[in-house]
């Protein structure tokens, strides 16, 4: 038995990743703002799998809860087996119409948060010999298209490397990219899911999270589940960069006319 460490275990793929690891008996420790959410969670897995499932709420934005999750994750007499850097969100405008707040704090969940865990987590885990870390990425990461696109970007290539200097250490390191995938992502986003893709373009998180996980089993670094996106992630990878800043590929978010 494993302990794993999900952040934005509260919704989505990160939820999904909690069921999933507590199914197969790991404990948890889930990370999230919203502590009535992670506590029903908590009740919910430990009564359904006999697992302990640890509440640590904490915004991945703030720098201090931050350190508090990667105080947690460094803890020599409590050792994490598997982090999962999953919480994340879109902003609803373009990068000229957010206030440059607005994009940091975007950049401190997305990139910050997924450095100084993933940092916290290889220290320890190297000590120890083993261990693996999976960063939630996405197809965006292969796309040039707004900041959303541009942080994911860095995630894929920082898991990249990361999981080259860890070779041979008994750590392994994995970026998800996920595409569309049906969770609480487009709505907090503002985007209408039914006009964002069409539908064989949307994935299960269920499906996503244990192709994933079959994957990090096999040691990828990275994982994209779905055929359709292993397609489009293939010619992404030798595209003209011309075709990769093609503004129609992805959804442009475009403020409304009273904002
Ligand atoms: N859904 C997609 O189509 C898709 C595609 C590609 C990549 N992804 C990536 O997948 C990951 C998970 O997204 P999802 O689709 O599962 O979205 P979701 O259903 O909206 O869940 C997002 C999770 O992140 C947490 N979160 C957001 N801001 C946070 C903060 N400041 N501090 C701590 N936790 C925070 C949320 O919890 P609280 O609100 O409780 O804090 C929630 O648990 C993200 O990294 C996203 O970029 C999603």
């Amino acid at each position: 038995m494993t302990t794993a460490l999900v952040t934005g275990a509260s919704a989505g793929i990160g939820k999904t990743f909690c069921e999933q690891l507590a199914a197969q008996g790991n404990d948890l420790i889930v990370v999230a703002r919203d502590a009535a959410r992670l506590e029903a969670l908590k009740n919910e897995l430990e009564l359904a799998h006999g697992v302990q499932v640890e509440v640590l709420p904490a915004d991945l934005a703030d720098r201090a809860a931050l350190q508090r999750v990667a105080d947690r994750i460094a803890d020599p007499q409590r050792p994490v087996d598997l982090l999962v850097n999953n919480a994340g969100f879109g902003l609803r405008k373009s990068f000229i119409h957010n206030t440059i707040e607005q994009e940091e704090n975007h950049l401190d969940v997305l990139v910050r948060a997924v450095l100084v865990l993933s940092h916290a987590a290889a220290g320890a885990m190297r000590a120890r010999g083993n261990g693996a870390i999976i960063n939630v990425s996405s197809v965006a990461s292969f796309l040039a298209s707004g900041t959303y696109s541009a942080a994911k970007s860095w995630v894929t290539v920082f898991s990249e490397s990361l999981a080259s200097e860890l070779e041979g250490t008994g750590v392994t390191v994995t970026a998800l990219c996920p595409g569309f995938t049906r969770t609480e992502f487009h709505q907090r986003a503002g985007i209408k899911a039914e006009q964002a893709a069409p539908g064989f373009m949307w994935l299960a998180a269920d499906r996503l999270v244990r192709d994933c996980l079959a994957d990090v089993a096999k040691g990828k670094v990275v994982s994209v589940p779905g055929p359709q996106y292993k397609v489009i992630t293939s010619l992404l990878r030798v595209a003209p960069r011309s075709i990769v800043r093609k503004p129609k590929l992805v959804r442009r978010h475009r403020p409304n006319k009273e904002d």
